[in-house]
């Protein structure tokens, strides 16, 4: 297993409409492995592959199974992934590992069911609810070139990029300060 790097925005991999999964093989699996890896690595929930660069459709979740504070997690991997119901609304406040510095409120399905396959192409129907349920839109959205930005409204869209932007530049300014490599400019 590895750590891979993160790209962040605007990184064209993160625009693309991903492609299906054809090969359940062990390249699959290595994949997988250190998505899961990488994800743990920085403390996010969810991971998409594009946001590895890698142009296929896979994302990986890490979930806590209740709202218990020292609740179990419980690891996700869903292949070529599709949602067949979806319910209700809420609004819950997203970041992205691709996004750093950034934190956005986005409107989703409360409850939706999810047909995907798992690592050896056995197909898999589940429900996820709550944070599992917008975690799991979020990634989807990765996977078809979409970003938690393009859920808001235009106005809200300027200012959350906005606020990005600033935080990137500081980030820079961080980190030359600190003697380290600077982060990649926008653009
Ligand atoms: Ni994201």
């Amino acid at each position: 297993m590895a750590i891979r790097p993160i790209v962040t925005f605007p990184h064209p991999v993160l625009k693309q409409q991903c492609a299906a999964v054809e090969q359940f093989d062990d390249e699959l699996a290595t994949l997988l492995d250190d998505m899961r890896q990488t994800m743990d690595d920085a403390d996010g929930l969810g991971l998409a592959a594009n946001q590895v660069g890698v142009s296929l459709r896979v994302f990986t979740m890490t979930l806590p199974e209740s709202d218990a504070e020292d609740a179990p997690m419980t690891h996700y991997e869903l292949v070529n992934p599709e949602i067949v119901r979806r319910s209700g609304e809420i609004r819950f406040e997203e970041g992205c590992l691709s996004f750093p510095g950034i934190s956005e409120t986005v409107v989703r399905a409360a409850t939706i069911q999810m047909r995907y396959q798992d690592r050896a192409g056995a197909v898999v129907e589940q429900t996820f609810e709550g944070v599992g349920a917008v975690c799991a839109q979020h990634e989807l959205d990765h996977l078809n070139g979409v970003t938690f930005l393009d859920r808001l409204s235009t106005l809200k869209k300027r200012l959350a990029m906005r606020a990005y932007k600033r935080a990137r530049a500081q980030a820079k300014i961080d980190a030359e300060e600190d003697g380290r490599a600077a982060v990649r400019p926008w653009g």
